[in-house]
């Protein structure tokens, strides 16, 4: 299973890209807006947007980063598709290009504008990472229609299944892969179960996409992700780090430290 990193925070990508376990960045119009912000607020510094994202493909060391689109209309992705793609492909040879599987919103009906985005795009030889998914059927027709990646977005069904239910809940709060008794959404019980069903049309069908997990917000998410069949996993960085912490790898580190003889210290060139 590949792991991207869900941020467009730069100096987590580079600090990932340093341990081998990068493979990928995920970015969006929202995590763009938090780094810009970000550093506003804490460095004082006002960035150049467009000199920043370059700095982002950069530090991906040629792994795949996707930038969404904003435009709502098949013309307007699809402009805006080629724009970032020929802006920023020829820096790493790394860049996808993000598009909402179904871009209506707000009344206006552009129900098959995506697909079609997406079909051109790739047909121009464009990698298309399929985003907003939300049923496994809207997974099977991005593919169809040419996607490299289809993106599920799992810890917002949790959010749907929840508020249907009644439920009070923090975001980084667990929610049973199983689902709830007689919730559901359209038979999708949970963000994993979503994953779930992608995996298994996908291996039924032989659809062409991998199945990119997104919007996962605890380490039991990230990990029911893989074992369900998500073929990469696009994690926040604190999830990443979440997923390699445990109380008793600490309390392990402490018992050895502790048993550290001073022949062995000399041996290996470290502290007793
Ligand atoms: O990868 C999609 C992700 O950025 C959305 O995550 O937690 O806002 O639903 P979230």
């Amino acid at each position: 299973m590949k792991l991207f990193l869900d941020t467009a925070h730069l100096h987590e990508i580079r600090e990932a890209a340093d341990t081998g376990l990068l493979d990928g960045v995920t970015t969006n119009p929202s995590l763009m807006k938090q780094a810009v912000e970000q550093l506003h607020d804490e460095e004082g510094e006002d960035i150049d947007l467009e000199e920043y994202i370059e700095r982002i493909v950069k530090a991906a060391n040629g792994k795949p980063v996707s930038l969404e689109v904003t435009g709502h209309t098949y013309d307007d992705m699809v402009e805006e598709g080629r724009r970032l793609f020929d802006r920023f492909n020829k820096i790493n040879d790394n860049v996808f290009v993000k598009i909402p599987v179904n871009p209506s919103f707000g009344g206006e009906e552009r129900t098959l504008e995506g697909v079609k985005a997406i079909n051109e795009l790739t047909s121009e030889g464009i990698p298309v990472n399929a985003t907003l998914i939300f049923t496994p059927e809207q997974a099977l027709m991005a593919s169809k229609a040419g996607a490299t990646y289809v993106s599920p977005f799992a810890g917002r069904i949790n959010d749907l299944v929840r508020a249907k239910a009644g439920m009070d809940w923090d975001k980084g709060d667990y929610f049973p892969a199983k689902g709830m008794e007689e919730v559901d959404d359209n038979g999708v019980k949970s963000g994993i179960d979503l994953i779930r069903e992608c995996a298994e049309i996908k291996d039924s069908h032989g659809f062409d996409a991998e199945v990119l997990a997104a919007s996962i917000r605890n380490k039991r998410m990230l990990r029911e992700a893989a074992l369900v069949g998500a073929d990469i996993v696009t994690a926040p960085p604190e999830m990443v780090k979440q997923s390699l912490r445990h109380e008793k790898t600490v309390e392990g580190m402490e018992s050895f430290t502790e048993d550290t003889v001073e022949e062995y210290a000399e041996i290996t060139g470290g502290d007793q």
